[in-house]
């Protein structure tokens, strides 16, 4: 098989959501620090936009969980590879993720985040793909809610190619002999 990509939402769009949502946060937490998680690999490219846009006082930190590995159907396994540096007690945490599809990925996160007793916590999300919820999740900021297609680039993969184009584009996968 062999692969197209689309352009889907081209960077200046993305950028600019992106500064509205990190207008929304920098008011939302007005007066207070917050906590990034970037959630490894695929949130990188986004936490460092919003960082940059986020005008209250902001610390980072970064966490890997497994998730599809390399194809395009979620395998149901999660699994802690890089836990957190610091402790996030008694802070206000902020998730930060790509792309929220089944939800179970983040659905246990938050929850052993919860436990490990944070002032407040909260997700923030570059893509949703609500149309393939299985599991609940409570998402506080999504930059754009997207149908059920296989996106790429901003630090989106399919099989680990495509996280540095600078927009968001849509896979076709078409027969090589075609
Ligand atoms: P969930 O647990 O099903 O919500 O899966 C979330 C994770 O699946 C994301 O963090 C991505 O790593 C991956 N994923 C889901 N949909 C896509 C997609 O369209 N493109 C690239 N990765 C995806
Ligand atoms: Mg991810």
């Amino acid at each position: 098989m062999k692969e197209k990509v689309r352009i889907f939402l081209p960077e200046q769009k993305v950028n600019a959501r992106i500064e509205e949502i990190a207008q929304k946060i920098s008011s939302d937490y007005a007066g207070q620090e917050v906590h990034l998680i970037c959630i490894l690999k695929g949130s990188v490219f986004f936490t460092c936009e919003l960082a940059k846009r986020i005008t209250v006082p902001v610390t980072m930190d970064f966490m890997s969980v497994s998730s599809y590995g390399n194809d395009t159907k979620s395998s149901g396994v999660v699994k802690i590879i890089k836990d957190l540096d610091e402790s996030i007690e008694g802070k206000n945490v902020l998730v930060i993720e790509d792309i929220i599809d089944s939800g179970r990925t983040l659905s246990y996160l938050l929850d052993i985040l919860g436990k490990r007793n944070p002032q407040s916590l909260r997700l923030c999300t570059l893509l949703d793909k609500p149309e393939r919820r299985v599991k609940d999740v409570n998402v506080d900021y999504t930059c754009f809610n997207i149908p059920d297609e296989f996106v790429v680039g901003y630090g989106l993969d399919y099989a680990q190619r495509y996280r540095n184009l600078p927009f968001i584009g849509i896979v076709e996968f078409e027969n090589e002999q075609e």
